[in-house]
């Protein structure tokens, strides 16, 4: 069987995870900040502070936003759970949107149709890796007539005086959005380092910080504070000599990463460009097989100003229907080739339809999962696979259109 995603384990791995182990120190510490410094270095920011999931770090900003009950969020339909579980968590209301028909993205229509003086936060999605339009999120936010929308009700929404942009960059590290990389558009951007992601930790994720009106460096001690607790000291900072005594100052959430996790991201990262290379060749392996297919609908990943981390490669199957596609699906796994689906839409899973949420109301996602198969990507997917995959979905769709 090829498998979907594996993650890309070898001796340095093991080597880096094993260092941790033996310095005795296993939870956040100096292989964390390391992590993190090599990373805002990637990414091209100032600070980022790592956490144990990129939901975690959705969390901890609707919190630093001071995001509540009566709240209004837009978020994606066509997503994972993450972007709107954590506006329910925060006791606000997500308010999902129709995305675009090319490239899956929150479409900047239905954003400013969705905008009301409730709305808070829009967390767009860089789905597949390519990133969202952020350009035309900041200027819709500051247009007079939406801005002047905008109630703040707290100090830090007075200082940002319009609605905060965030992104859910679960699957973005890497891609290239106007010359830099995501991490870079947004207010602030959560990245996910989940196993399947491009670069794991196992689980893990990191919020990069894009904010001229805060500094970088607070906020990214406030983020470290809030991902523990509230306390003030870390264990490691506790562990000096004499410095046992913190305080703890806020009811914080516990979702910090471990120095064990970040040993695999340090050398995840190390050899990260590489990992981009093979990536885009096989998405471009890919590309020019389905290209000819007058049935494929082949994955947007590069355009003038943006360039995707070829996260996933999302192939569609003109004109069929969802049950037509599950077939297709069905046919490839019997040919040894594991394929999936991204995403089930949010109004099509049952929290979310019990909520009153309805698929109907999202024509282009519905239309856009109906027909979606993603294939494997990995580092070491070789031609020889990709060439199995190309033929087993050949076949699978054409015994079946
Ligand atoms: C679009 C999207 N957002 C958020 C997440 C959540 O990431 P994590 O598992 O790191 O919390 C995922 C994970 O699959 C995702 O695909």
């Amino acid at each position: 069987m090829i498998p979907f995603s594996p993650p890309r384990i070898d001796d340095k791995t093991i080597a880096e995870v094993t260092d941790a182990l033996q310095s005795g120190w296993i939870t956040t510490g100096p292989k964390t900040k390391l992590f993190e410094e090599k990373l805002a270095a990637f990414i091209g920011v100032k600070h980022v502070v790592c956490l144990n999931s990129a939901t975690a770090g959705m969390q901890l900003i609707l919190n630093w936003l001071g995001i509540k009950k009566g709240d209004e969020v837009i978020v994606p339909a066509y997503t994972y759970c993450a972007t709107a579980n954590v506006v329910i968590h925060a006791g606000a209301k997500p308010v999902m949107v129709d995305v675009n028909e090319d490239d899956f993205n929150i479409s900047i229509n239905a954003v400013r149709n969705a905008i009301t003086p409730k709305t808070k936060a829009i967390i767009a999605v860089d789905i597949a890796g390519y990133p969202a339009d952020y350009d035309e999120l900041h200027q819709l936010v500051r247009e007079n007539q939406i801005n002047s929308l905008y109630n703040p009700e707290n100090s830090v929404q007075q200082k940002l005086n319009r609605i905060a942009i965030v992104a859910d960059a679960a699957h973005s590290i890497g891609a290239i959005y106007n010359g830099a990389r995501t991490g870079n558009q947004a207010d602030m951007s959560s990245f996910s380092f989940h196993a399947v992601k491009n670069l794991t930790t196992a689980e893990g994720g990191a919020v990069a910080f894009n904010l001229k009106e805060f500094s970088s460096q607070e906020l990214q001690q406030k983020f470290k504070v809030s991902s523990l607790h509230g306390q003030t000291k870390d264990a490691f900072s506790k562990n000096q000599i004499g410095a046992w005594k913190y305080d703890v100052v806020e009811a914080g959430f516990k979702c910090n990463m471990t120095d064990l996790q970040a040993a695999i991201g340090l050398v995840e990262l190390k050899r990260y460009e590489e990992t981009l290379a093979r990536r885009k060749t096989i998405f471009e392996k890919y590309q020019n097989a389905f290209s000819k297919k007058a049935w494929a609908k082949v994955p947007l990943f590069s355009s003038n100003n943006k360039t995707s981390s070829y996260h996933l490669y999302m192939l569609r199957i003109k004109d069929i229907s969802e049950e037509k596609r599950d077939v297709i699906i069905a046919k490839t796994s019997e040919k040894e080739v594991a394929v999936n689906v991204h995403y089930l839409p949010l109004a099509m899973l049952t929290y979310y339809r019990n909520k009153g949420y309805a698929i109907n109301d999202y024509p282009q996602t519905y239309e856009n999962y109906k027909a979606e198969i993603t294939l494997p990507v990995y580092y070491n997917l070789t031609d020889s696979q990709v060439e199995t995959v190309i033929n087993a979905v050949v076949e699978s769709v054409e015994e079946v259109i």
